[in-house]
C-alpha cells in the first residue's frame, strides 16, 4: 500500500510569524488554530510545524531547553493537545520539527555539563582541550566564526555548529541517545504524524577529523532512532541535508534500509552564489542551471527506491518569486508557474506559508531592522573584514533568512491581520495587495492554482507514481516533461523566464488540466508568454 505521506501535501507554519491571538506580536498555537479552516480550505494534508518548544529563542526556537515544553510565548502544552486534536478534525495531521543535532546551551543537560569535566552529563556534548592554548581545530560555525567555544571554569572547548547557545549534542553517548528517543516517543504518543528532523545529516560527525555531514555513524544512528521510535507506525521522516546526493537521498529513504521517509535537499541553493564561496557572494541565476539541477532530482533516483520531496521555500530562504522570478508586473503568473512546475513532478510537495498567496521577499535598509542571529553575525564579521555596508545589506535582502519570516499576510486591515499589537517583525508593506482575503476573494488568484493543483495530485495517481520523462531540447528557459503512468499521459510545459518563448511538439491534447493564462489550442509551433505555464492531458 501507498504511504499516506506520498500522495500528501505539506504545508510549513513558522509559527512565530502565523497568526497572533492575544496582541503580544507573536503568533502562537491558538493563532493556528483560528486558521484551520483556511488550510483545510487549501487542502493540504499535514502541517511542518516549526519548533514550539521552550527555548530562549536565539534562533527562533532551533535552540530548545525543555522538548517536552511548550513556550509560553507560542501557549501551553494544552493549546499544543488541542491544535493536534483540532487539526484532525480538519483532516490535517500534525509534523514536528526536531531539532536534536544541537540543544539550547541553557537546556538542563548543557547547565550540568557545565558544572565540571566529570559531571555525568559532561559527556552529552563535545568537549575538548585547547591546542597550544587555542581552539582544537579551525571548524566553522554556520553562524560565523569558530566551531569551538572555550568555557573559562572547565578550561575546555565545546563544539557548535550554529550559534554558540546552540552546543552540539554528543550523539556518541548511547545515553543521549536513548534520551533522544524517549523524547521522540512521547511525543508520538501525543498522536503528531511524524518529525522534520533539523540538519540530521549532522549527527554522524567527527569534529577531531573535521568531518561534519555524512560522517561514519549517521545511517547507523538512524536506523536504531527509527527502531526505537516511529517504526511500524503510520508516521512520516524528512531529514533536513543540505548535502545530500541522489545516492545519499536513497541511503536515507529505501525503505529496506528503515531510516527516513524522504529527505529535503538544497543542490539549487547553490546556483546563485560564486563557486567556492558562501551564499552571501551572491551571483545572477542561470536558468539552465537550474533547470538541469530540477531534471537531476527527478532523473537520477530511483523512485521505487527512495523517495524525495519538493519545496521552493522554507524559513530558511527568500521568497522564490522575488528571487528567481518576477514579484512585481508578473508576480502572479510567476508564483503559479514556479507551483505549477513543483507540484506536477514525482515527490512530495511542501508549501511555506505565504507562498500560496505569492508573499515576496522584504528588503531593508539596515542592520537595524534585522532579527536574523545568522544575518547580523555576518554582517558584523564583514564588516571587520572590510567589506562595505551597502554590499552586506544587498546580500542580504537577496539571501537573508528574515524575508521569508515577515508576518503572514491576512487581510488588507493595519498589521495585515496578523496581530493587533506591534509585529516582532514589520509586515512588508505590500499585505495592502497581497493578502489571504484579497486572494481568496479572486478566483483567478495564485491560492486557488496550490489549491487546484493540491486537489490534482489527490485525485490522480499519474501525479503520484507516474514516470518522470523529459521533453528534450526546448532551451535553457523552457522546462518541459511528461508523467506517464499506464496508459495516462500529461505533459507540463513551462517558461521559467520573463521572455516569450518559441515551443514546439508534435503531439495533439484532449484537455487542459491547469494552466496560468488562456489556454493553448495546440502545442505546435506555439509561443510562451513570460513565465507562461500549464500541464495537458495527451
Ligand atoms: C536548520 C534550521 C535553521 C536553524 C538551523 C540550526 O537549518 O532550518 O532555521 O537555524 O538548522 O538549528
Ligand atoms: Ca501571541
Amino acid at each position: 500500500m501507498t504511504p499516506w505521506w506520498k500522495k500528501a501535501v505539506i504545508y510549513q507554519i513558522y509559527p512565530k510569524s502565523f497568526q497572533d491571538s492575544n496582541g503580544d506580536g507573536i503568533g502562537d498555537i491558538p493563532g493556528i488554530i483560528s486558521r484551520l479552516e483556511y488550510l483545510e480550505k487549501l487542502g493540504i494534508d499535514a502541517i511542518w510545524l516549526s519548533p514550539v518548544y521552550l527555548s530562549p529563542g536565539i534562533d527562533n526556537g532551533y535552540d530548545i531547553s525543555d522538548y517536552q515544553k511548550i513556550d509560553p510565548q507560542y501557549g501551553t502544552m494544552k493549546d499544543m493537545d488541542n491544535l493536534i486534536k483540532e487539526a484532525k478534525k480538519h483532516h490535517i495531521r500534525i509534523v514536528m520539527d526536531l531539532v536534536v543535532n544541537h540543544t539550547s546551551d541553557q537546556h538542563p543537560w548543557f547547565v550540568e555539563a557545565k558544572k565540571s569535566q566529570d559531571n555525568p552529563y559532561r559527556d552529552f556534548y563535545i568537549w575538548r582541550d585547547p591546542v597550544d592554548g587555542h581552539e582544537p581545530n579551525d571548524l566553522k560555525s554556520a553562524f560565523s566564526g569558530s566551531a569551538w567555544k572555550f568555557d573559562e571554569k572547565t578550561g575546555q572547548y565545546y563544539l557548535h555548529f550554529f550559534a554558540d547557545q546552540q552546543p552540539d549534542l554528543n550523539w556518541k553517548n548511547p545515553e543521549l541517545r536513548n534520551k533522544v528517543y524517549d523524547m521522540m516517543n512521547y511525543w508520538i504518543d501525543k498522536g503528531i504524524s511524524g518529525f522534520r528532523m533539523d540538519v540530521i545529516e549532522l549527527i554522524g560527525k567527527d569534529p577531531d577529523q573535521k568531518i561534519r555531514e555524512n560522517g561514519p555513524m549517521l545511517h547507523p544512528y538512524l536506523k536504531e532512532m527509527n527502531e526505537h521510535t516511529f517504526a511500524n507506525k503510520d508516521m512520516m521522516t524528512v531529514g533536513e541535508t543540505w548535502n545530500a546526493t541522489p545516492k545519499i537521498a536513497e541511503e536515507y529513504s529505501d525503505p529496506a534500509r528503515h531510516e527516513l521517509s524522504m529527505v529535503f535537499q538544497f543542490e539549487n541553493q547553490a546556483l546563485d552564489q560564486e563557486p567556492g564561496k558562501e551564499k552571501w557572494d551572491v551571483r545572477p541565476l542561470d536558468l539552465g542551471e537550474l533547470k538541469k539541477v530540477l531534471i537531476k532530482w527527478q532523473t537520477e533516483i530511483d523512485f521505487n527506491h527512495a523517495w524525495n520531496s519538493l519545496f521552493w521555500e522554507n524559513h530558511d530562504i527568500p521568497r522564490v518569486i522575488s528571487r528567481w522570478g518576477n514579484d512585481q508586473e508578473y508576480r502572479v503568473q510567476c508564483a503559479k508557474m514556479f507551483a505549477i512546475i513543483l507540484h506536477l513532478m514525482r515527490g512530495t510537495p511542501y508549501i511555506y506559508n505565504g507562498e500560496e498567496i505569492g508573499m515576496t521577499n522584504c528588503p531593508v535598509k539596515s542592520i537595524d531592522e534585522v532579527e536574523d542571529i545568522e544575518s547580523i553575525n555576518m554582517y558584523h564579521e564583514r564588516l571587520e573584514q572590510g567589506y562595505k555596508r551597502a554590499d552586506l545589506i544587498n546580500s542580504i535582502n537577496v539571501k537573508g533568512r528574515d524575508n521569508a519570516r515577515r508576518p503572514m499576510q491576512w487581510s488588507n486591515e493595519e498589521n495585515a491581520g496578523f496581530t493587533s499589537g506591534n509585529p516582532w517583525l514589520k509586515v512588508n508593506p505590500n499585505y495592502q495587495k497581497i493578502n489571504v482575503k484579497a486572494a481568496l476573494a479572486d478566483l483567478d488568484s495564485i491560492f486557488y492554482t496550490y489549491q487546484k493543483l493540491i486537489k490534482l495530485r489527490h485525485e490522480n495517481p499519474v501525479v503520484v507514481d507516474g514516470d518522470f520523462e523529459l521533453v528534450e531540447n526546448t532551451g535553457d528557459s523552457v522546462l518541459a516533461f511528461w508523467r506517464k503512468l499506464g496508459s495516462e499521459k500529461w505533459l507540463i510545459v513551462a517558461n521559467l523566464s520573463g521572455d516569450r518563448q518559441r515551443f514546439n511538439l508534435d503531439n495533439d491534447f484532449k484537455e487542459v488540466l491547469i494552466s496560468n493564462y488562456e489556454k493553448q489550442d495546440s502545442l505546435k509551433n506555439i509561443i510562451l508568454k513570460p513565465y507562461e505555464a500549464f500541464a495537458v492531458k495527451a
